[in-house]
């Protein structure tokens, strides 16, 4: 079995996304001891904007190549401004290619990658739930979803910590439930 690992938040140490990717990656690791983790830290290590050059070179085929031989993948995604770092944005520009994540069949989409299972641990300084006056700016885990789904993996798990912006009894409250859900997280992995 193989994790891939992947961080986006610009705030090294104070990131609340990387302990909770952090957490999701131990906890994965006390199920199957022995699977295999790649780590990529976009903020460190940023991919450049996709262009045809890249999309047909080999250190853009790596990336992709790395997501399609995981069985699980672990995402820290922040909200910033309402959206995904830019720099995560471009991590799903490399994976989302035609003819290796999704096709057209008969004129309707088709993912090719369904089966892998993905976490993500997604932090919001505030508050999107859908009775929020906020929820219609929400764009960093609808997107999400959204690519995940467009690529045949339509059932991912979301750790989600918000209100990370409204003080520090918030901010605890939100990241210690946010840890709870990681300890109750039923993953099935294929022996
Ligand atoms: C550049 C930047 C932009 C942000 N934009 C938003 C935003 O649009 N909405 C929001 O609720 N919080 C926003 N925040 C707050 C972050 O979502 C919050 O700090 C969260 O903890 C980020 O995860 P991280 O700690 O792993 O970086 C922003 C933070 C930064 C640094």
């Amino acid at each position: 079995m193989k994790l891939l690992h992947i961080d986006s938040s610009i705030q090294g140490d104070g990131s609340a996304s990387r302990d909770l990717s952090g957490a999701v990656v131990r906890h994965i690791v006390a199920l199957d001891p022995a699977i295999d983790i790649a780590y990529r830290d976009l903020a460190v290590a940023p991919l450049p904007h996709v262009d045809l050059a890249r999309l047909a070179s080999a250190e853009g085929a790596a990336v992709l190549d790395e997501f399609l031989a995981a069985d699980v993948i672990v995402i820290g995604a922040p909200m910033y401004n309402f959206a995904m770092p830019s720099q995560l944005k471009a991590w799903f520009d490399h994976i989302m290619v035609a003819d290796k994540t999704f096709h057209y069949a008969d004129g309707n989409p088709r993912g090719l990658v369904g089966g892998k299972h993905v976490i993500v641990a997604h932090t919001r300084g505030g508050l999107y739930g859908k009775d929020s006056p906020m929820a219609g700016i929400e764009h960093t885990e609808s997107h999400i979803r959204a690519l995940l789904g467009f690529i045949g993996i339509t059932d991912p798990h979301f750790i989600l910590a918000e209100g990370l912006a409204f003080g520090p009894d918030q901010r605890n409250a939100a990241i210690r439930s946010a840890l709870d859900a990681v300890t109750g997280l039923n993953i099935r992995l294929a022996a």
